[in-house]
C-alpha cells in the first residue's frame, strides 16, 4: 500500500508540475512579443539544413521554380517562388534550364522567361498560395502542394514567405509579424500580379491553408472593398488601391477557422498541447485572456462582408471551404461554424438556394461528390456561391497537396471561365 500511495503522490506532483508549466506558458503569452512569436512561429524552420534558394532540393526540375524578391508597399522584401506548370515547362524546357536567371534569386520577376511565358499565354492561370504559420516557403508538405498544382495545365503558382518568415525581411516596427503586416504582404503580392504581371483576378485563384485562410479572406475582402471596416485601420494608406472592385475566380480555404479567439478555445498544438481548453470551466479567466489576444484574424465577419459587398456591386464570388475530418489541429467543426452563418447571409437574399449531401462513416450511399459531407449555397443567378466540403482524410497539413484541393482549384477556374464569359 505505501508503494501505491507514493505512486499517487508522485503522479499528483507530476500533474501539478505540468499544470504549473502550462500556466506559466499561458501567462507568458500576455507579453505581446511572446504571444506573436507563439502565434506565427516564424522562427521555427528548417532553414539551417535546407536552402530555399535552391528549389531543386525540394524536388523541382531545374528552372521550374524561379525564386524572386517582392517589395511590399511598406518596404519589406519578401522571398517568393514562381512555380511553372509542367505542360509549360515541358514545352520550354531547354530555354528555362539555360536562362541566365536559373539558379538565381531575381529582383525583377517580370524579366524572367517564366514570367514572359505566363504573360504570353492568353489561357494562363495563377494560383496564389498563402501558407500557414511556422516554417518557410518549402517547409514540410508545402512543396507537395506546389507539385500538385503544377500538374494542372496552364496553371502557375506564386507564393511568398511573409515578413519575418524564412528569408523575408522584418524592417518595420514592431519587428515581429503582425496581422496588419502580413495582410500588407499578401495585398502587395496580389497587386504585383495584377499591375506588374498584368494578370487578371478572373483567372486567379487564392488558396490558403490554416492561418493562410485568414490572410486569404482579408485579401479577398480588400480587393472587393478596400475601405471595409472589417479590415485593419490605415491598411489602405501605403498600398495602391485596386482600380475597381475585383473578384477572384475562386477563394479556397483549407482548414480555416472563424477567428483566433474562438479557435483558441479548442485549438491544440499538433493535436496535443491545448491552449485555452483547460480553462473551459473558468469562463472569467478565459474571457480575460481573450481580451489580451492582439491579432484576431476575424475571417467570418470578413467573409460575411465579402458576400454583402458582392451583392451590392453585383460581382461574382466563389468561396470554397475545405476541411479534413481527421484534422487534429483545427477541428472540421470550425469550417461548419464558418459555413453556416455565411449560408444564412446568402439565404437572406431572394432566390438563393442551398443543397447538401452526406455520407455515413462507412459510405455506402449514392452521392454525387467525392466529399464526405458537402454543402452549397448560391444566389439566384448562380454567380455567387459558397461551398463546404468535408473530406475524410488528409489531416491539417497534408490535405492541401491532395487531390480534393487540386480538384477544388480546377473547379474554381472552370466556374470562373463559365460565369466570367459575359464580363470579359
Ligand atoms: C543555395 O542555393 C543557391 C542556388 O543554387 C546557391 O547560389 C547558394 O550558394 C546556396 N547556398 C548555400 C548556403 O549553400
Ligand atoms: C491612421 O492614419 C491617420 C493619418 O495618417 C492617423 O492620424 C491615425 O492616427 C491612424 N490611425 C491608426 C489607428 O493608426
Amino acid at each position: 500500500m505505501p508503494a501505491l500511495q507514493s505512486i499517487f503522490i508522485k503522479a499528483y506532483w507530476a500533474l501539478a508540475g505540468v499544470g504549473i508549466l502550462w500556466a506559466v506558458a499561458i501567462g507568458s503569452l500576455l507579453i505581446p512579443t511572446v504571444q506573436r512569436n507563439a502565434l506565427y512561429a516564424h522562427k521555427i524552420s528548417t532553414n539551417f539544413w535546407h536552402n530555399v534558394s535552391n528549389p531543386e532540393e525540394f524536388g523541382f526540375a531545374k528552372g521550374q521554380v524561379q525564386p524572386f524578391w517582392l517589395d511590399t508597399s511598406d518596404g519589406e522584401r519578401l522571398f517568393c517562388y514562381h512555380v511553372l506548370p509542367l505542360d509549360v515547362y515541358l514545352e520550354h524546357e531547354s530555354e528555362l534550364v539555360q536562362a541566365v536567371t536559373t539558379g538565381e534569386v531575381v529582383d525583377e520577376l517580370e524579366s524572367t522567361v517564366g514570367a514572359k511565358l505566363l504573360k504570353r499565354d492568353a489561357e494562363s492561370r495563377v494560383v496564389v498560395n498563402f501558407h500557414g504559420n511556422a516554417g518557410h516557403i518549402a517547409q514540410g508538405y508545402r512543396p507537395s502542394t506546389y507539385r500538385s498544382i503544377s500538374g494542372i495545365p496552364h496553371t502557375h503558382l506564386l507564393t511568398c514567405d511573409y515578413r519575418g518568415f524564412g528569408l523575408s525581411s522584418l524592417n518595420n516596427p514592431p519587428h515581429i509579424p503582425t496581422e496588419k503586416g502580413i495582410i500588407t504582404d499578401a495585398i502587395s503580392l496580389l497587386s504585383y500580379i495584377q499591375t506588374s504581371l498584368h494578370h487578371p483576378p478572373s483567372r486567379t485563384v487564392l488558396l490558403g491553408q490554416s492561418l493562410g485562410t485568414a490572410i486569404t479572406a482579408a485579401s479577398a475582402l480588400y480587393f472587393a472593398d478596400p475601405s471595409s471596416t472589417e479590415l485593419p485601420t490605415n491598411l489602405t494608406h501605403p498600398i495602391p488601391r485596386p482600380a475597381s472592385p475585383s473578384t477572384f475566380a475562386s477563394i479556397i480555404l483549407v482548414a480555416p477557422f472563424r477567428d483566433l479567439p474562438t479557435l483558441l478555445q479548442t485549438y491544440a498544438i499538433a493535436g496535443l498541447i491545448p491552449i485555452l481548453k483547460p480553462l473551459r470551466g473558468y469562463p472569467r479567466i478565459s474571457k480575460f485572456l481573450a481580451t489580451k489576444i492582439l491579432d484576431h484574424w476575424r475571417t467570418l465577419p470578413r467573409l460575411s462582408a465579402l458576400i454583402r459587398t458582392t451583392s451590392t456591386t453585383k460581382s461574382r464570388v466563389h468561396i470554397h471551404i475545405l476541411h479534413a475530418r481527421n484534422d487534429a489541429d483545427i477541428s472540421f467543426r470550425e469550417s461548419e461554424g464558418l459555413y453556416q452563418p455565411l449560408q444564412s447571409v446568402m439565404l437572406g437574399e431572394e432566390g438563393a438556394s442551398a443543397t447538401e449531401e452526406r455520407r455515413s462513416i462507412h459510405g455506402g450511399e449514392r452521392v454525387k461528390r467525392g466529399a464526405f459531407a458537402y454543402k452549397k449555397v448560391e444566389d439566384a443567378g448562380g454567380r455567387r456561391v459558397v461551398e463546404l466540403e468535408v473530406v475524410r482524410y488528409g489531416g491539417h497539413n497534408e490535405v492541401v497537396g491532395w487531390t480534393q484541393v487540386a480538384l477544388a482549384v480546377r473547379r474554381g477556374f472552370e466556374r470562373g471561365r463559365r460565369v466570367g464569359v459575359d464580363e470579359e
